[in-house]
């Protein structure tokens, strides 16, 4: 999408536009038979998608640092429609220990896997290192990401096995993506405190999201058990 078109909202060939709302898009979907995973769902543009997904009849579970938050968010929506299936799971994106507790509680629960939102992020921080020593923006937007998808990949092809259902995977990027550090991707300098920028650090996880998204779509293309993938700003 064009700066234009993201500032207008002028639709896109798909006819939608950046003006278009998320119970547009859904309008007429019963997705009844769809479980879907939502980062960040406890706020922002995370919990307008698990919203708008459970209206649609989706079983959302939101995976959150903020439990409270979320366990707020889930009653707004229980008290709008008393049939919604929405539950919360705890995930801190910034430390593997908790992504691979979460995908432990998750399977636990023995529930199909259709649709995985990888939207939880954070913008612009201060130099500060994730607990596993990587910095924070790009440990939190992208590493993150990166392992849950891995862990949950198994369960997607399952689901899309036994359902018939092609599975989703949605990267949130940002059009930041294109406002990086000159190498694009810092490979040999991701932790660098010296010449930091939280904005170049922001846009270089978002490119990251990007590359993420294309590579498994790349691998996962012509795969029987093919679990999409889409980008989006
Ligand atoms: N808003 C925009 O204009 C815009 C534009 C382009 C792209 N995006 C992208 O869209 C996505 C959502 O943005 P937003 O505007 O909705 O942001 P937001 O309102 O700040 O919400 C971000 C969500 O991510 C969660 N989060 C942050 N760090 C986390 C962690 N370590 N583990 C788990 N969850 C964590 C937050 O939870 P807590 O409550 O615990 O902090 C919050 O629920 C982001 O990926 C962002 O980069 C946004």
């Amino acid at each position: 999408m064009s700066i234009f078109s993201l500032v207008t909202g002028r639709p896109g060939p798909s006819g939608f536009g950046s003006a278009t709302t998320a119970e547009q898009v859904t309008e007429g979907i019963d997705a009844s038979d769809v479980t879907a995973i939502v980062t960040g769902g406890g706020s922002g543009i995370g919990f307008e998608t698990a919203r708008v997904l459970a209206l649609r009849r989706a079983h959302v579970i939101i995976a959150a640092r903020n439990v409270d938050a979320a366990n707020e968010v889930k009653h707004l929506i229980l008290n709008d429609d008393g049939d919604a299936r929405v539950d919360v799971l705890e995930l801190d994106l910034c430390s593997m220990k908790s992504i691979r507790a979460f995908v432990d509680n998750f399977i636990a629960l023995d529930l199909p896997l259709n649709v995985l939102i990888n939207n939880a992020g954070i913008m612009f921080c201060p130099y500060q290192l994730s607990e596993d020593g990587f910095e924070v923006q790009f440990a939190t937007n992208y590493l993150g990401h990166f392992l849950l998808t891995n862990l949950l990949l198994d369960k997607m092809k399952a689901t899309a096995r036994v359902s018939g259902i092609e599975g989703r995977i949605v990267n949130l990027s940002s059009i930041a993506h294109l406002h990086t550090y000159k190498e694009g991707i810092r490979f040999d300098d991701i932790n660098d405190q010296l010449s930091y920028s939280d904005k170049k650090a922001y846009g270089q996880s978002k490119l990251a999201n990007i590359l993420h998204a294309n590579e498994l779509s790349r691998r996962l293309q012509g795969n029987q058990n093919l679990c999409k993938k889409s980008n989006s700003t």
